[in-house]
C-alpha cells in the first residue's frame, strides 16, 4: 500500500512520528536514539524509521523543507498510515529580543504568509497550533530535564530568503518567537485529519541580531530538543 511518496508497509508506522526536515538527521536519530531501528520507507530518499524508545514503538521520518513537502508527508501518514501524533523536531531563527540562540522554542501556534490553511479551512483565517495535550507533555519533559522553553507564537515563513526585512519587525511587535518553514503547514495537516501535532525548535541563529551557533552548540540544543521530543512521544 504504498502512497505516491512513501514506500512503507501498512502497520510500519508507529502511532507517533518524530519529523526532523533532514532525511538523514531522521537516519542519526532513530540510530543513536532508537532501539532496533528499521528503515520502513525510502521514496525520494526521504528515509523514515521505526524503533523503540523506552520499550514504545516510535518512527522517525524526514519532513523535507518548507509547507508543502511537510504537508505531503503529513497527510499520508494521518490519512493513509493512521499515525495519530507527529512531533516536527526542528531548527528556527530567533525574533523576538527574548529569545537566545540555542533556547528551546515549543510552538503553540504557527502564524504563515502561506495560503494553505486557508485553502483547507474554506478562505477563512484558521488559527493553527499545537496540540493542547502534546503541548504539555513536551513543556513537562523540557521543564524535567531542567531546560527553560519558550513557548507561543512562531512565524512558518514561505521563503528563507526574504527580500523585505521589515517583516521581522512585524513579527516582533506581535511576540513572534522565531521563524521557521513547517508548523504551520504541520498543524492545519493534523487539524484536517483530525490528529495531532506539536513542534520542538531549537534556535539556531537570530534573525534580527545575527548571532549564530557553533557546531557543538547546535549538537547540545539538538541532544535537548531530542530528550524532550522522545519523552514527549512516550507520555
Ligand atoms: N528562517 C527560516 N527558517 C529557519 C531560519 C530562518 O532564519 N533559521 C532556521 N530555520
Amino acid at each position: 500500500m504504498a502512497t505516491p511518496h512513501i514506500n512503507a508497509e501498512p502497520g510500519d508506522f508507529a502511532d507517533t512520528v518524530l519529523m526532523p526536515g533532514d532525511p538523514l538527521r531522521a537516519r542519526v536519530i532513530a540510530e543513536n536514539y532508537l532501539e532496533d531501528a528499521k528503515e520502513v520507507t525510502n521514496t525520494r530518499n526521504m528515509l523514515g524509521f521505526t524503533g523503540q524508545y523506552r520499550g514504545q514503538a516510535v518512527s522517525v521520518m524526514g519532513s523535507g523543507m518548507g509547507i508543502p513537502s511537510m504537508s505531503i508527508y503529513a497527510f499520508e501518514l494521518f490519512n493513509q498510515y493512521q499515525v495519530e501524533k507527529i512531533i516536527r523536531v526542528g531548527t528556527c531563527g530567533g525574533v523576538s529580543p527574548d529569545v537566545a540562540v540555542r533556547d528551546i522554542i515549543i510552538a503553540m501556534g504557527a502564524s504563515t504568509d502561506s495560503s494553505v490553511n486557508r485553502t483547507r479551512f474554506g478562505g477563512y483565517d484558521f488559527a493553527a497550533m499545537a496540540d493542547y495535550g502534546l503541548l504539555e507533555a513536551t513543556v513537562t519533559a523540557a521543564r524535567t530535564a531542567a531546560l527553560n522553553p519558550r513557548i507561543g507564537n512562531v512565524f512558518s515563513s514561505e521563503l528563507f530568503y526574504n527580500p523585505k526585512p521589515a517583516i521581522f519587525e512585524m513579527m516582533k511587535a506581535h511576540g513572534i518567537l522565531a521563524v521557521e518553514m513547517e508548523a504551520a503547514g504541520l498543524y492545519g495537516a493534523a487539524a484536517e485529519a483530525g490528529k495531532r501535532a506539536v513542534s520542538v525548535l531549537t534556535v539556531s541563529d537570530h534573525v534580527v541580531t545575527g548571532a549564530s551557533t557553533s557546531a557543538d552548540e547546535r549538537q547540545n540544543s539538538f541532544q535537548d530538543m531530542m530528550k524532550v521530543a522522545l519523552e514527549a512521544a512516550v507520555t
